[in-house]
């Protein structure tokens, strides 16, 4: 028995490698840094979905595609458009892509679902922040990348080169990471032979969570918190007296430097201009030289992404939302590939209960506990 299945593995999968002792991370065999440095979200959502690269006529058939399943059914707009303004973004979320099982064309080709989830699932995020803030959805474009319409569609402008860059290099950092939480939750659901969209919809329950999703919104808070470089120790010290953890900080795969945290560290150091952003990012680095001298602990990838999300005009609400727009291609890669060799996944407990308890009539009971 291994707490939170650490190490335990639980099956084979050809999508993705992560070697916590070296810090690398491949997506079909491809090193991040490349995939981040010269490869955009059409580019790599394809090579995890479809197992290769794909060759320049695929990947124009691909995002042709993707830019064409952007809108959402009226159903899902109506449903969407019928809830409280303030409701929990990760619930209308896990919402909309169940209805979106509901009304998006179920008899396409797994293939077509997997597309039309990733496309439709950036849309359902901008709609609910438009929606959010009681303002008109802006509809998605369809001469736009997915990076480029993302940020049109949130902020209302087209994104310069230097955003839509960035917002891709976000979306490639967090396509997929292994079974983590929320992808081995995709594959339970995926292996009862449940559809796409429940499965789906499962892994953005998981995602919810605050110690898989949602720890960069808890490292902005934090930073704000701080608000300057020689406040740190004093308050990294406080916390971790208490026994807190420190958002942003750990890895139950990672013995070293999470790659994704350093790329995102450098895209920070970047794009810091305003005297705000510089004295956050001073902050942040502080936080990671006194953990890693206090713990030996290194950051992972949502200690700097809360940074450049707020750079990039994301609200602080729809950080993990929009961390599910960009696992999206994972959570189908793997849902595909579950499917493609499946077994319902059944593990067994170490059972601790009580094994001779005697049956006692309800009326009898009630003396039991006087007696
Ligand atoms: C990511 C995480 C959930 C991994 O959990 P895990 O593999 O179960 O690791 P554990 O919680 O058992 O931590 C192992 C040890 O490191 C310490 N540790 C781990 N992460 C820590 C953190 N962020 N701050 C302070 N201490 C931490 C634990 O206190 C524990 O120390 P102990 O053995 O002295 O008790 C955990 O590191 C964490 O909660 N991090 C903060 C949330 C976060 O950033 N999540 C995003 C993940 S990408």
């Amino acid at each position: 028995m291994s707490k939170g299945l650490e190490d335990v593995v639980a099956s084979t999968s050809a999508i993705t490698f992560i070697d916590g002792v070296r810090g690398r991370l491949l997506y079909r065999g491809y090193d991040i840094n490349e995939l981040a440095e010269l490869s955009n979200y059409e580019e790599v959502a394809y090579l995890l979905l479809h197992e290769h690269l794909p060759k320049p006529a695929e990947l124009s058939a691909f995002a042709a595609d993707l830019s064409s399943k952007r809108t959402l059914p009226v159903g899902v707009k109506s449903m969407l458009a019928s809830l409280d303004t303030n409701s929990d973004a990760m619930d209308v979320l896990e919402m909309a892509i169940a209805a979106l099982g509901i009304y998006d064309y179920p008899v396409l080709p797994l293939n077509e679902k997997a597309a039309s989830i990733c496309s439709k699932i950036a849309t359902v995020v901008a709609y609910l922040h438009a929606h959010s803030r009681g303002q008109t959805p802006i509809a998605p474009r369809t001469d736009l990348s997915h990076a480029s319409n993302f940020l049109y569609m949130m902020n209302g402008k087209v994104p310069d080169e230097t955003a839509e860059r960035l917002m891709n290099i976000v979306f490639v950092l967090h396509a997929d990471h292994e079974f983590n939480a929320s992808t081995f939750t995709a594959r339970v659901v995926a292996s009862t032979l449940s559809d796409a969209y429940s499965s789906v919809t499962a892994a953005v329950a998981a995602l919810k969570g605050p110690l898989h999703g949602g720890a960069n919104e808890r490292v902005v808070e934090m930073v704000a918190e701080i608000h300057s470089p020689e406040n740190v120790e004093g308050y990294i010290r406080a916390r971790l007296a208490k026994k807190e953890k420190i958002m942003g900080f750990g890895h139950r795969v990672y013995k070293t430097d999470d790659p994704r945290a350093k790329i995102m560290r450098k895209c920070a150091e970047q794009i810091a201009t305003t005297d705000s952003e510089l004295r956050e990012l001073a902050v942040l680095e502080k936080v990671q030289e006194f953990m890693f001298k206090e713990k030996g602990l290194y950051p992972n990838v949502d200690f700097y992404s809360g940074f450049v999300l707020h750079h990039l005009g994301m609200p602080t609400e729809l950080f993990t939302p929009v961390f599910a727009v960009a696992r999206s291609p994972g959570w189908l890669a793997h849902i595909i590939e579950q499917y493609s060799d499946n077994r319902i996944m059944r593990p067994i407990a170490q059972y601790t209960g009580p094994t001779d308890e005697r049956y006692v009539p309800l009326t009898l009971r009630a003396g039991k506990i006087t007696e």
